[in-house]
């Protein structure tokens, strides 16, 4: 009786440490960071339930709109994942080579969608791109872990910058600036400076819903809105509910890589060696931040959050400062479960989506080229990892 007795404290004292030296297991996808206040928790999920919520005409939507909610596109394979809407941008470099991103005509983002009351007024059942416009094609990203993205300085971005290539490696990598001059870093050009930003922006451009920051519809084609077609008054959401959706997506925490089996550490090996990190750089740190488990992280991102020149086959638009051929080094956290790959999604497979690298990634791109096939397999298998 004793004995066992002791043995059986032995064991939960065994137990107890062992479960005070384990990691806390890495959250799952979908969930928020580690180490949020309950406060913040709350945030989230009140967040999630206005990303998810559907809007129709009676509640804000339209009258020009890409999707109904926020979690229609970004919903694969969990909320705030990629999905496989592909919507129209479209802007044109003017004469003097200033970039006209078209705001008096509806731009950049010209709405494939119009409610049946704007549809019954015009006749039309998108938005009108002008002609002499460049088009783009613009995939739906994945959002997780976007709120480590926002913390980190830019000088730790700017450092990284080498827009004349002064160390000659053929990759120069340049900061896109906001029109205020703020650095940008969201958006596959990298234009919008902060995620708060971005998520509020996408209720105007997404689904035509105004807010206090954003009050006015935006045009149609530059015209203004026939009397009748835009029945609930401005604001249509509330600033706390556009809040909670931005604390949705910066809560959301980062895609946890999956453990790396031999062929997998070979590719990580790889990876560094043919120099996909001169953009792909690993891994970023966070600065000061007023929410803690965002402060002073590092996030495995694998981009630099800077623009490259991509070479003239994969050129659309301009974007502020972004020519039509520089696209923001797209992060690779989270490439396992992206359903195609690209700002076009042109690439169906990791594999292609290499070769279409031109540009600066030309050197890489050959570098890889002439890996063994085993080599070559060993660095898909890592991607595959992240
Ligand atoms: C019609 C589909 C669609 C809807 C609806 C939509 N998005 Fe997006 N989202 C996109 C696309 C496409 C992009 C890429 C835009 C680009 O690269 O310029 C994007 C990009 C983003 C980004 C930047 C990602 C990055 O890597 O820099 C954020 C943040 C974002 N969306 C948040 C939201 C929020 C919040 C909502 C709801 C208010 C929303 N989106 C609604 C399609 C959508
Ligand atoms: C000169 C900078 C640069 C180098 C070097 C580079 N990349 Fe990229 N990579 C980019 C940019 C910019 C994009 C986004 C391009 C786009 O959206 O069209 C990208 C996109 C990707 C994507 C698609 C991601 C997605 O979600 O769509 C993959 C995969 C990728 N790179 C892997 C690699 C690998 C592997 C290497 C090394 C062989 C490499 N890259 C080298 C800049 C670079």
């Amino acid at each position: 009786m004793r004995a066992a007795g002791r043995a059986l404290v032995l064991i939960s004292a065994l137990n107890a440490l062992g479960a005070a030296g384990a990691c806390p297991p890495a959250p799952r996808l979908g969930d928020p960071l580690r180490g949020l206040s309950a406060d913040q928790l709350d945030r989230f999920r009140q967040g999630q339930e206005v990303f998810e919520r559907e809007f129709t005409p009676a509640t804000g939507l339209g009258p020009l709109f890409n999707s109904i909610a926020c979690g229609e596109c970004h919903e694969n394979p969990v909320t705030g994942g990629a999905g496989d809407e592909v919507e129209t941008h479209a802007t044109i470099v003017r004469a003097d080579g200033i970039c006209d991103q078209l705001e008096a005509r509806g731009g950049p983002v010209f709405q494939l969608h119009v409610t049946p009351a704007l549809q019954a007024a015009l006749g039309i059942d998108h938005e009108p791109v002008p002609a002499e416009a460049t088009r783009a094609a613009r995939t739906t990203p994945d959002l997780f872990g976007l709120g480590l993205l926002d913390a980190v300085p830019d000088r730790e971005i700017l450092a990284r910058a080498d827009p004349d290539d002064r160390d000659h490696d053929g990759v120069s990598g340049r900061p896109n600036y906001f029109v205020d001059g703020r650095l940008g870093r969201f958006g596959r050009k990298a234009f919008v400076p902060a995620l708060a930003e971005f998520n509020h922006g996408a209720f105007a451009a997404e689904m035509g819903i105004t807010s206090p920051a954003q009050p006015s519809e935006e045009s149609i084609g530059g015209k203004p809105l026939p009397p009748g077609v835009d029945p609930v008054p401005e604001p249509e959401l509330s600033q706390e509910d556009m809040d909670r959706v931005d604390d949705f997506v910066r809560f959301l925490a980062p895609p946890a890589p999956l453990a790396l089996d031999r062929q997998g550490e070979l590719g990580r090996r790889v990876f560094a060696e043919i120099r996909c990190g001169a953009c792909h750089v690993p891994s970023l740190t966070t600065g000061d931040s007023p929410v803690a488990a965002l402060r002073y992280r590092t996030v495995e991102a694998y981009t630099d959050l800077l623009l490259h020149a991509m070479g003239p086959e994969r050129a659309d638009i301009c974007l502020g400062q972004a020519a039509p051929d520089e696209f923001r080094t797209e992060p690779l956290m989270g490439l396992r479960f992206m359903p195609a790959f690209l700002h076009d999604g042109k690439a169906k497979t990791i594999d292609e989506a290499i070769q279409l690298h031109g540009g600066e990634a030309a050197g890489a791109v050959r570098r890889y080229q002439r890996l063994t096939p085993a080599r070559r397999e060993a660095l898909l298998r890592f991607l595959k990892s992240l």
